[in-house]
C-alpha cells in the first residue's frame, strides 16, 4: 500500500544477527505496514518470519539478545499472539489472564475490566470471568491469548502462526476470531503461516521471505495467479498444490536392527494431574479408549484439539502410567523398562520440542541418545537431510521453531529405534522440510518399525497407513 498515510511500522535497512551467531540472519531488510492492512508473512523454515515479528514486538536486543542494525519504528503498542496457545498462560482464571495486560498499563480498574468483557466477547469466550484457565481447549486458550493481546488496543496484531496446533475446526474459529478483531478495531495485521489458504481471502498483502530477504511482495489475488510455481519451488505451501512426495530417506539412516512389535492398547484410562496455581487438579483424559499400532506401519492419531491424542501418544511410548486398561506388544512392555533399556528401542519426540533439549549444539543433541546407548551415528548426513547442515554448532534453544522441531525429531531417532512416537512432528515445517520429515517416517515405517505420529496434518494422514480418530470427551469442569 503506498499513500500518505505514514505506515503503522516499517523496518529500513534492518538486520539482525542473534548472539551466538557469527553471520546476520537478516540483513538490510525493507518492510512497511500501513496502518490497517493486513499483511500475510510466509517463507520457509528459518528464513526469519519469528525474528520479523520480534522486531516489530521491540523484543529483539532487550529480551532477545543480539545485535540489531538498521532501524525499527512502530507506531503504537504491538500485540504479540505465539503459536502455542499454553506457552502465554500467565493467570488462573480467563479474567485475569485478559486483565494482565491492561493492569500492566496502569489503567483504572474500571476500564481494565470493562476491557476485559469487551475483548472476551470480541474473540467469543462467553464464560465468566472467574473461570479456570486450566479448563479450556486448545483453541479456546489461543482465543483467550489473542483476548489478552487485543486487551492492549494495540494497533499492530503479530500473529505467529496461531492456528498450527490446531485441529481445522478449532483453527477456524481461531482465524475468524482474529480476523474479526482485526476488523472491529482497524489494527493492522501481519500473521505468520505455513499453510497460506485458509488465510489468503483476509489478507491485502502477501509477503514471502526467504534467508531473511524478500523474495515476494504483492496482493493476495496475484500472488497466487502469478506466483504459483516459484513459490512452489521456494517451499511455500500454495493452495491446491498436492504435498511434495516424501523425501527419499536411505534405510541405513533410519532402519532399526530389529523390527518393531505390534502395540495394542486396550480399554485404557488415564487420570492427568495438572499442576495450577491453586494445586493439583486430577483430570481424565482418555477413558476406556483402544488402539492398536501395527509395525511396519504409520499410525496417525487424530482429532480436535484436546481429545487426548498426546496423551495416547505417550501411553503407547510407555511414559504415561494408566489408570485402568493394558498396553501390550512389547516384550518387556515399555511402562516397565529403565530408561535405557527403553531409549534403546523407542523414539519420543514431544509436542513442546523447545522444552527437553539437553546439549549445547544441535550437533551433540542431535549424537547424544545414540552416544549413550553405544551407536553410531552420521550425524553431518542426517544435519544435511533436514536441512541443517549451517547450524550444527549452533545452540538447540537458539533456532527457529519449525528447525527446533526438526533437531528434536532427529535428536529421538538417531539411533533407530524400532518404535517411534511422534507429536505433531510436521509443525513449522515449509514443503522441504516437510518432505523430510514424512520421508523419515515412511523410511523407518518400510524398515519394520512402529511408527505412530499425533497430528493435525492432512498431508501426512495421508501418508499414513492407518488412522486412529480420538474423540474429544464431554467437557469435565
Ligand atoms: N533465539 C534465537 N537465537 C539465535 N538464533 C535464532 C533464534 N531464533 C531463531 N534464530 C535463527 O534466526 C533465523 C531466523 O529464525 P526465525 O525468524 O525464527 O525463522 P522462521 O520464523 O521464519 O522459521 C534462523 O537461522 C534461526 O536459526
Ligand atoms: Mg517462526
Amino acid at each position: 500500500m503506498t499513500g500518505a498515510a505514514p505506515p503503522i511500522a516499517r523496518l529500513q535497512g534492518f538486520g539482525w544477527r542473534p548472539l551466538g551467531r557469527k553471520q546476520q540472519v537478516i540483513a538490510d531488510l525493507d518492510l512497511t505496514v500501513a496502518p490497517g492492512e493486513r499483511v500475510l508473512l510466509a517463507g520457509g523454515s528459518g528464513a526469519g518470519k519469528s525474528t520479523v515479528l520480534r522486531a516489530f514486538a521491540g523484543a529483539l536486543g532487550t529480551t532477545v539478545a543480539g545485535d540489531l542494525s538498521g532501524r525499527v519504528e512502530v507506531d503504537g503498542p504491538a500485540g504479540l499472539l505465539l503459536q502455542n496457545p499454553a506457552d502465554s498462560l500467565v493467570a488462573a482464571t480467563i479474567g485475569r489472564e485478559v486483565a494482565f495486560g491492561p493492569e500492566n498499563l496502569s489503567l483504572p480498574r474500571e476500564q481494565i475490566w470493562s476491557r476485559v468483557h469487551e475483548c472476551l466477547d470480541a474473540v467469543g469466550l462467553r464464560y465468566p470471568t472467574a473461570r479456570s484457565t486450566a479448563a479450556l481447549s486448545g483453541g479456546e486458550l489461543q482465543r483467550l491469548a489473542l483476548a489478552g493481546v487485543l486487551a492492549v488496543r494495540p494497533g499492530l496484531l503479530l500473529l505467529d502462526e496461531p492456528t498450527s496446533m490446531l485441529d481445522d475446526e478449532t483453527a477456524t474459529t481461531v482465524r475468524e476470531a482474529i480476523v474479526r478483531a482485526a476488523e472491529s478495531t482497524g489494527a493492522a495485521m501481519l500473521v505468520v503461516e505455513h499453510r497460506i489458504g485458509p488465510w489468503l481471502p483476509h489478507v491485502d498483502r502477501v509477503v514471502v521471505l526467504e534467508r531473511g530477504a524478500v523474495i515476494a511482495d504483492t496482493t493476495s489475488d496475484a500472488f497466487v495467479r502469478t506466483e504459483h510455481e516459484r513459490m512452489l519451488r521456494a517451499g511455500v505451501w500454495m493452495p491446491g498444490a498436492v504435498a511434495p512426495a516424501p523425501l527419499d530417506v536411505p534405510a541405513e539412516l533410519v532402519a532399526a536392527d530389529s523390527p518393531g512389535a505390534d502395540l495394542d492398547a486396550d480399554s485404557i484410562t488415564v487420570d492427568l494431574e495438572l499442576r495450577t496455581l491453586r494445586g493439583t487438579v486430577r483430570t481424565r483424559a482418555l477413558e476406556h479408549t483402544s488402539a492398536r499400532l501395527a509395525a511396519g506401519a504409520i499410525t496417525a492419531l487424530t482429532g480436535p484439539s484436546g481429545a487426548g491424542k498426546s496423551t495416547l501418544l505417550a501411553a503407547l511410548a510407555g511414559l504415561q502410567p494408566l489408570s485402568a486398561g493394558t498396553i501390550t506388544g512389547a516384550q518387556p512392555p515399555f511402562s516397565r523398562r529403565r530408561s535405557r533399556q527403553l531409549a534403546a528401542a523407542s523414539g519420543w519426540a514431544p509436542q513442546n520440542p523447545e522444552h527437553g533439549f539437553l546439549a549445547r549444539t544441535v550437533r551433540d543433541e542431535i549424537s547424544l541418545t545414540a552416544g549413550k546407548l553405544g551407536r553410531r551415528v552420521d550425524v553431518d548426513a542426517l544435519l544435511e537431510l533436514i536441512g541443517l547442515s549451517d547450524l550444527g554448532g549452533a545452540n538447540p534453544y537458539q533456532l527457529s521453531g519449525g528447525e527446533q522441531r526438526r533437531v528434536a525429531l532427529v535428536a529421538a531417532l538417531a539411533h533407530r529405534p524400532a518404535a517411534m512416537f511422534l507429536d505433531e512432528p510436521t509443525v513449522g515445517q515449509d514443503r522441504q522440510t516437510w518432505a523430510a520429515v514424512a520421508g523419515w517416517c515412511a523410511a523407518a515405517a518400510a524398515a519394520g518399525a512402529t511408527v505412530a505420529v499425533a497430528t493435525h496434518d492432512t498431508d501426512l494422514i495421508a501418508l499414513a497407513d492407518t488412522e486412529i480418530a480420538v474423540a474429544r470427551r464431554q467437557a469435565a469442569a
